[in-house]
């Protein structure tokens, strides 16, 4: 039977049993239970489940694996750790996962002055806050607003003018001035889709000889003490360890040179993010362990810092996606198996037809086992043949129904027939007799990584698990776009099951969805972001909690600056029918996804 891989990318987070996908946590509830018990009340459509017990497992494998590590070599200074929050800003992930780990100090990180003031009304007490990105005054005022009211705060400067600015603030308030960090230009740059995020040529931090200027200022203005931290991000989602190898012996050396330079405040290296998470169901990509990402992040440190006479300097993390990417999944409903239009009433046989429907018909009504894959051959020539006759004008469009019906019930034939997963040949099929799954969601709004760089998440069905997969899927979406699809890739193979679905729903599971899909989604088609929940547990009970639905048509015109109360009264002025009315009224207060009875495949319009 297929695992989709589980044992490749779950972290034995979710297990197969009795054909289902369930939690393997406490009462080991089955992810389809969880999904009708929300649906219960009345929430159709897409669903994401976030478990907060996994994001705090993650947060406890950081922590335990660098001290555990720091404690190894003796290190003589610690370790930090803040989550980054252009990864998940959304407060079912944030709130939880600032409650469970506020005994660690666990910090957030801000990139905008919008994520600043979130980090600011909810950081952990006594936890860092470090600040990256462009900043203007209002930005870096924010930053002395926030020491001021306690916070163990670093603004990392990305260029001289923003330590400007600092010194601008510093004496028109003269308040406390915040922690300062200096995000280097390495020469090192990263590995994977992101490796951009460094090198010489990044779009971020300071080259050496601004360094040398950025610490001359400071000393101009008797503030050296201010300067905490040396601050690197090589890229996210790094596959290789090589570069992060690098990256820590040349900001390594430049901590130490600062040292010596005088600079006294210095304390810290911020490695940034970069920390992998295995997304693929069908090989590991990721060629490093965490604690061999801890080993090396602690013993070159130690080494540089030792050779040098200067004490070691304590070591933050701004890791994201390996905190937030494993903690929620996405649950899409089938809406529609495209071959299930082709079933055998559909078939509108003539007096007389052409020799090769005449064929095809021979062929469905004769496929046994030991001929399924010659027939099956013979039919997709012949769909060919009649496909180029129609455009001709020598078959009509009864004859091209006809083809296209016969065809795809041979094909099904033979599927059921033969062994799909043990026929080479048949797998060479695959790509010609995929079935289509309407899924009611939308890829721009849930996954766009998936959209914009081909980022592969793990798919699997939540039920069915002990029954033999074997359609070749390719996944529409319900956008008006033809790139809201995952199409089936023959050097990724998905196989979903031949399901009816006027008897039976089938739901997807797209999963490690919990780092940056919930907010670069877009509103394409103005699809809003799914209804959310989170799932705990209360003395070993599973409870459903912070139920978010997902939001209104109305509020998505809100959202784009139309008048949302001009465009009811311009859609009530104009329907004259009062239980017409009623109807708009109701419609434009729920969301964009398809409304199904208990059965997704029955539209109940
Ligand atoms: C400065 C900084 N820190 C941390 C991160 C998060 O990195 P990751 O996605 O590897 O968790 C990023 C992401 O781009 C970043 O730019």
């Amino acid at each position: 039977m297929n695992n989709y891989g589980i044992n490749i990318w779950s972290d034995d987070n979710f297990i197969i049993d009795s054909g289902l996908v369930k939690l393997n946590y406490k009462t080991n509830p089955a992810l389809i239970d969880i999904v009708q018990k929300v649906r219960s009340d009345g929430n159709t459509g897409p669903l994401i489940l976030r478990f907060p017990h996994i994001t705090q497992k993650q947060i406890d494998k950081l922590y335990k694996t660098f001290n555990k590590t720091i404690e190894e070599y003796s290190y003589n200074s610690s370790f930090y750790a803040v989550f980054p929050l252009k990864v998940n800003q959304f407060p079912n992930h944030i709130l939880p996962m600032l409650k469970g780990s506020e005994s660690l100090n666990y910090g957030l990180e801000a990139g905008s002055k919008a994520e600043l003031l979130l980090a600011m009304a909810y950081n952990n007490k006594n936890a860092p806050i470090t600040v990256n990105g462009f900043k203007d005054k209002q930005m870096i005022m924010l930053g002395f607003i926030a020491k001021n009211q306690g916070h163990d705060i670093t603004l990392t400067i990305e260029g001289l003018n923003e330590l400007e600015t600092i010194i601008d603030v510093y004496k028109e308030l003269n308040l406390p001035c915040p922690n300062v960090g200096l995000r280097v230009r390495l020469h090192s740059s990263g590995s994977g889709t992101w490796a951009k995020s460094g090198g010489i040529n990044s779009k971020f931090g300071l080259s050496s000889m601004e360094i040398l200027q950025a610490f001359d200022i400071l000393k101009k203005h008797n503030l050296t003490n201010v300067l905490k931290m040396i601050h690197f991000h090589i890229g996210s989602d790094m596959n290789s360890i090589h570069p992060l190898k690098k990256a820590l012996k040349e900001s390594g050396h430049i901590y130490v040179e600062l040292k010596k330079m005088g600079a006294d405040g210095l304390d810290s290296i911020n490695i940034g993010g970069g920390l992998a998470i295995e997304y693929s169901q069908y090989n590991r990509n990721i060629q490093y362990s965490l604690k061999e990402f801890a080993n090396d992040v602690v013993f070159t440190l130690k080494d540089i810092s030792e050779k040098n006479g200067v004490k070691s300097p304590n070591i933050f993390t701004e890791s994201g996606r390996f905190i937030s990417a494993p903690g929620s999944v996405l649950i899409a409903p089938t809406l529609e198996l495209f071959s299930s239009e082709y079933n055998k009433s559909n078939i509108r046989l003539k007096k007389t037809n052409p020799p090769i429907i005449e064929e095809l018909y021979y062929l469905f009504e004769h496929i046994t086992k030991e001929n399924a894959k010659e027939y099956m051959h013979d039919s997709l020539e012949h769909l060919e043949s009649i496909l180029t006759l129609f455009d001709l004008g020598y078959v009509d469009l009864i004859d091209r129904s006809n083809a296209e019906v016969l065809t795809n019930l041979i094909i099904k034939k033979s599927i059921k027939l033969k062994d799909i997963h043990n026929d080479k040949e048949l797998k060479r099929l695959d790509n010609k007799i995929q079935e289509k799954y309407l899924l009611n969601f939308s890829i721009f709004q849930s996954l766009p990584d998936f959209w914009g760089i081909n980022q592969e998440f793990p798919i699997m069905p939540l039920t069915h698990l002990d029954k033999k997969a074997t359609r070749s899927a390719n996944i529409w979406d319900i956008t008006c776009d033809s790139d809201g699809e995952i199409p089936f890739e023959s050097s990724k193979p998905l196989y979903l099951h031949d399901v009816d679905l006027t008897k039976e729903e089938y739901f997807l599971g797209f999963f490690l969805v919990g780092a940056y899909q919930d907010t670069l989604g877009m509103k394409h088609n103005l699809f809003s972001s799914p209804s959310q929940v989170n799932i705990v547990f209360e003395n070993d009970e599973m409870k459903i909690k912070d139920f978010i639905k997902s939001q209104s048509i109305l509020d998505i015109f809100d959202d784009l600056d139309y008048d949302s109360n001009e465009i009811l009264n311009n859609l009530i002025i104009s329907t004259e029918n009062d239980s017409l009315k009623e109807v708009l009224q109701e419609y434009i207060k729920d969301n964009s996804y398809l409304k199904t009875t208990h059965t997704e495949g029955k539209f109940n319009i």
